[in-house]
């Protein structure tokens, strides 16, 4: 599990560029769990996850993860990198080894496995990454954008981390690219279904498609979370927060302050289809 108790934090702090970037944040995210966070760019979400493998430290407050007090002075870092798998935003930036097989090893390598466990955690880690077995002896920078950033998932899923974190997986793709990508995770969190897994996303579409449970964020605090379906409810306050809410979502609040009777909780096109269905099938006599 990972809990978080009033963690504040300042950039710069003392100098004329200070900044606060997360106030009074308090949450708990159980094991299991496929969470997105959703904000608008600015509102602390790179921030706060990268407080989760203590790449940054709290100004104030406290984060346990499985346990390990992640913001005391004195962390086993190594422990904590191998327990929260962090895919940055743009993560093929990263790959810099003469072959993709050689990226994903990376990181096992490091941890000192035997040259049979890293082998057998490339191909398995690179499978669940979708990233054909194919494509291992090629350089890194001849693959495709959406193969490299498979590549970097798969590496970061070779050391087995307790908690999958992917700062904005889908950025820069086109619309197939984060659609396949998403499907990815989403089997990844079928796959390990004790793994955290946590995704930031700036899309509300994304987040409804993928996540069970959401968090959203506003200038540097947790403005409101809960499930997909009690999210949706809020359409307006993520409206107001300059989030684009799924554009079936927006059609259904305008068919129903037409006066139709649809429940506020829609933001997929099936959903949305099966109301309309039964509204219609219980106007008309037939
Ligand atoms: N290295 C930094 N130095 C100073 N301010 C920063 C730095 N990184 C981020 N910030 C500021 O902190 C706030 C939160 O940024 P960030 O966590 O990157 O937001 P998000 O990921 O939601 O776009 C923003 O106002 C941003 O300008
Ligand atoms: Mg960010």
């Amino acid at each position: 599990m990972i809990k978080a108790e009033n963690v504040n934090y300042i950039y710069q702090q003392g100098t004329p560029f200070e900044r606060q970037a997360l106030y009074d944040i308090n949450l708990e995210i159980p094991d299991g769990s496929f969470t997105a966070i959703i904000g608008h760019t600015g509102s602390g979400k790179s921030t706060l996850i990268q407080h989760f493998n203590a790449l940054v430290k709290p100004t104030s407050g406290k984060i346990t993860i499985d346990g390990i007090d992640v913001t005391a002075a004195k962390t086993d870092l190594k422990l904590i990198r191998h327990t929260v798998g962090l895919v940055f935003q743009y993560p093929e930036h990263q790959l810099f080894e003469e072959t993709v097989y050689k990226d994903i090893a990376f990181g096992p390598t490091n941890m000192g496995l035997s040259s049979e466990e890293i082998d057998e955690r490339v191909r398995e880690s690179a499978a669940l990454a979708g990233l054909n077995e194919n494509l291992l002896e090629r350089s890194p920078f001849d693959l495709s954008g959406g193969q490299k950033r498979r590549a970097a998932i798969a590496g970061v899923l070779a050391m087995k981390p307790k908690v999958l974190i992917l700062d904005e997986p889908t950025a820069g793709l086109d619309p197939s690219g984060r659609d396949s990508i998403l499907k990815t995770i989403k089997s990844l969190h079928k796959k390990n279904r004790d793994m955290i897994i946590i995704f930031i996303s700036h899309s509300m579409e994304d987040v409804a498609k993928t996540a069970e449970h959401i968090i959203v964020m506003n200038k540097g605090r947790i403005e409101t979370e809960g499930n997909v379906s009690e999210i949706f409810e809020k359409a307006d306050t993520l409206r107001k927060i300059g989030l684009n809410v799924p554009q079936i979502t927006t059609l259904c609040d305008r068919l129903r302050n037409a006066g139709l009777n649809l429940p506020k909780n829609i933001y997929t096109v099936g959903y949305a289809a099966d109301a309309l269905t039964s509204l219609l099938g219980g106007g008309r006599n037939v």
